[in-house]
């Protein structure tokens, strides 16, 4: 039986690793993908939102509507991701001015539109902070019953690495974290745990290089500085390539193994604000509220990822 491609909304914050993100869900014929909304986070929502057309503009994606979102979190203003993505928020390559536009309405107006719109039931994959998410899914509850699933990258079994405790998309906005953790709609968290299984090793590199194509080599300059930024802050040797995880359990289950577990957001911690308190064991008795990432088919992924990239040509 032909499996039709999966509907799905990309919320991002581009972001070296959103940007691939955005590379393979627009080329993956398991995905189709509606629209690509931005939220501020690993830069301010202005320069994401720039990133996220130059992206398509290099790319030839076309007709993917681009709508910029929340500018800060629901509380307090926004932790920038600069440190890690540049001043630019995607720095290494130069980009020439975009022609994809952005569309004159809101993320969570185009989310709410597309959503009500389509006729089967859309995932949105959330690649950066939660905000634009919470945010929908409070100023219209009714939208729950369209919505199939959210997958998120965010998170960690383990711990953090923007504080000790807390990921970076959940410490940006653990208030919306709390409310799409609470919204009893499906929800599958690829956090840390397994995006560090996902390394951009000097062979990985090797492998863009060797496609000889722009695209390819643009890759290899995003993960140059990225991989930088890796090394200086925690030491890497090679840098994991978290939000692409979260589109690959999408498109193809199997590469990211995934089991139910109760999951919280800490709001309120002194030091670990921010951080999700995975369940592992199940001693709270809490009910499982979350599909939780433990295992990634490094492999695999990397041949779609790669693939996805070739296929641009
Ligand atoms: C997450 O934070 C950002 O730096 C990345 O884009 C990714 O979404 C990893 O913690
Ligand atoms: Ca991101």
């Amino acid at each position: 039986m032909v499996q039709m491609p999966r509907p799905i909304i990309l919320d991002c914050d581009p972001g070296h690793d959103d940007a691939l993100a955005i590379l393979l869900a627009a080329a993956s014929p398991e995905i189709d993908l509606l629209a690509i909304t931005t939220v501020g986070g690993n830069q301010t929502v202005e320069k994401c939102t720039l990133n996220a057309r130059r992206i398509c503009t290099v790319a030839g994606i076309t007709g993917v509507p681009i709508a910029a979102g929340a500018a800060g979190p629901l509380l307090g203003s926004l932790h920038i991701g600069g440190y890690v993505h540049g001043e630019s928020g995607l720095d290494g390559p130069a980009f020439a001015d975009p022609t994809v536009p952005q569309v004159d309405e809101s993320a969570v107006d185009l989310m709410r539109r597309v959503i009500t719109e389509h006729p089967e039931p859309v995932t949105i994959v959330a690649i950066g902070p939660l905000t634009n998410v919470a945010l929908l899914l409070r100023v219209e509850p009714r939208i729950a019953d369209r919505i199939q699933e959210i997958v998120i990258m965010g998170g960690s079994t383990d711990r953090g690495n923007d504080t000790p405790y807390a990921e970076f998309n959940i410490r940006v906005d653990p208030e919306a974290a709390d409310i799409v953790f609470r919204s009893g709609l499906k929800v599958t968290m690829c956090g840390l745990n397994v995006t560090h299984q996902a390394l951009a090793t000097p062979e990985v590199l090797a492998r863009f290089r060797a496609l000889g194509t722009k695209l390819g080599d643009l890759c290899v300059e995003l993960l140059t500085f990225f991989g930088s930024s890796y090394f200086k802050t925690w030491g890497f040797e090679s840098p994991p390539l978290h939000d692409p995880v979260a589109v690959a359990r999408v498109i193809d289950p199997s590469i990211v193994v995934c089991l139910p577990q109760p999951v919280a957001v800490e709001t309120a911690g002194r030091y670990t604000r921010g951080a999700t308190v995975v369940d592992l064991h199940h001693l709270s008795g809490d009910p499982d509220n979350a599909m939780v990432a433990t295992e990634l088919d490094a492999e695999r992924f990397w041949d779609l990822m790669i693939g996805a990239v070739a296929s641009y040509g």
